[in-house]
């Protein structure tokens, strides 16, 4: 196993009904500036139930977060930020607005110039501690694990990137399963293969004999598989529902990925493919991912042979084929959910590859995967073995 630091201060309050405990989790004297997305929050009145339990403290609204969040939008409630004065954020919605309101609580106290908070990288921003906002979310989609990571995305001119810094991590996220009844279906596809990407990224590498990672990771693997087709079908099934949450949740809390691996080039790659052609977050995933195996099979062998026969019961045939079944498995899972696994499927040109490899380069993607080896020229190779 390898040497890790482990530390998530985020307070779990998962179940139904429990909107009202807001008042015990935001701070008596707060001024709070509750942010949210297109509206589906407002339409399914989550939001007055909670203004409601936020009582009598001064509370100021910013909806209007898109998905894929851009500088732009959040930079205008920065605005608001400031000029209100508010020292608490509370994120109400999905992935993008749980990254947008991290983003917030960064850049509202930030002196400097704000893009520069869009290229550090995997690396910390440097903003000072007691300047960062501290920020609570309700989880609205099951899909990213924003509710309990450090981690942001933007978009910015025409790239997504990364922001990360140790104080935003949501002070509480909850977590009820009942508010995310109303989703489309395609976006709790999205979520089950989101999160089941999440465990592959930070599985799927080289062995380290981390026993407890390497099993968990399996566990959450083979619970989306019992659990993804059933909610995505039966979106009032709360036990269906409640699994898909935690499994999203635990697939990106640090827990899994402490001590181990980790390689993210299917999610490098999949953003561009979203900053370029807006396709959705996961539906990226899930054509990037199998060709991202095929060509990097041999330095991933030992995890993909494991990963075959613990996640997919698969013990016959020689190794390679071994393999190559579980990759087909995992393509035919993420379709009987509902995502296309094919770049063509998403009228998308062959030709267009190039601008994708043109914009891993200008975003400096150019040694990915757990070795580093993976240059433009195998992220091309990935892209037209996707098409
Ligand atoms: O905007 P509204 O009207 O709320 O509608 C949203 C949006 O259209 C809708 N929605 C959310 N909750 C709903 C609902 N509709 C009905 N009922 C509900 N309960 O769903 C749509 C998509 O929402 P979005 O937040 O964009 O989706 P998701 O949660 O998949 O987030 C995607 C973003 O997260 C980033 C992605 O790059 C992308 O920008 N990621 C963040 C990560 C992180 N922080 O660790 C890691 C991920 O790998 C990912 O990169
Ligand atoms: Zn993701």
């Amino acid at each position: 196993m390898l040497n890790f630091n482990y530390r998530n201060p985020t307070h779990v309050v998962f179940g139904k009904d429990r909107i009202a405990e807001l008042d015990q989790l935001v701070p008596a004297n707060a001024k709070v500036l509750i942010t949210y997305g297109g509206g589906s929050v407002v339409r399914f009145g989550t939001l007055d139930k909670v203004k409601s339990a936020l009582g009598n403290r001064t509370v100021i609204e910013f909806g209007g977060i898109e998905a894929n969040p851009k500088y732009d939008t959040l930079m205008q409630a920065v605005e608001v930020a400031r000029s209100e004065k508010i020292d608490f954020l509370l994120a109400v919605g999905g992935g993008s607005v749980m990254d947008g309101t991290k983003f917030i609580a960064l850049a509202t106290q930030f002196d400097g110039d704000t893009t520069s908070l869009l290229h550090h990288g995997f690396a910390p921003v440097p903003v000072e501690e007691d300047k960062v906002i501290p920020l609570g979310v309700i989880a609205t989609l099951p899909a990213t694990g924003s509710e309990m990571n450090a981690f942001a995305v933007v978009s910015y001119q025409g790239g997504k990137f990364p922001v990360n810094h140790p104080n935003v991590y949501p002070t509480f996220a909850m977590l009820d399963p009942e508010l995310t009844f109303s989703l489309p279906k395609i976006q709790v596809a999205n979520g089950v293969v989101d999160a089941f990407v999440h465990v592959l990224e930070q599985y799927a590498t080289y062995p380290v004999d981390a026993r407890v990672q390497d099993r968990t990771a399996e566990g959450i693997m083979r619970t989306l598989i019992e659990i993804g087709p059933i909610t995505v079908e039966e979106p009032t099934n709360y036990e269906a529902r409640a699994n898909l949450m935690w499994s999203a949740t635990s697939a990106l809390n640090g827990m899994i990925g402490a001590g181990v691996p980790f390689d993210w080039t299917t999610h490098m790659i999949g953003h561009e493919l979203t900053a370029i052609f807006n396709i959705d977050h996961a539906q990226t995933l899930a054509v990037v991912l199998p060709s991202v195996w095929r060509v990097l099979k041999q330095q991933k062998h030992a995890k993909l042979l494991q990963y075959a026969e613990r996640v997919w019961d698969i013990t016959e045939g020689d190794e390679d084929s071994r393999i190559e079944q579980a990759i087909v498995k995992t393509e035919a899972f993420f379709q009987q959910v509902g995502l296309k696994t094919r770049l063509r499927d998403h009228d998308v040109e062959l030709s267009q590859i190039d601008s994708v490899v043109n914009a891993l380069e200008a975003h400096g993607m150019t040694a990915l995967s757990e070795t580093g080896k993976v240059d433009l020229a195998m992220s091309r190779k990935i892209l037209e073995m996707s098409y």
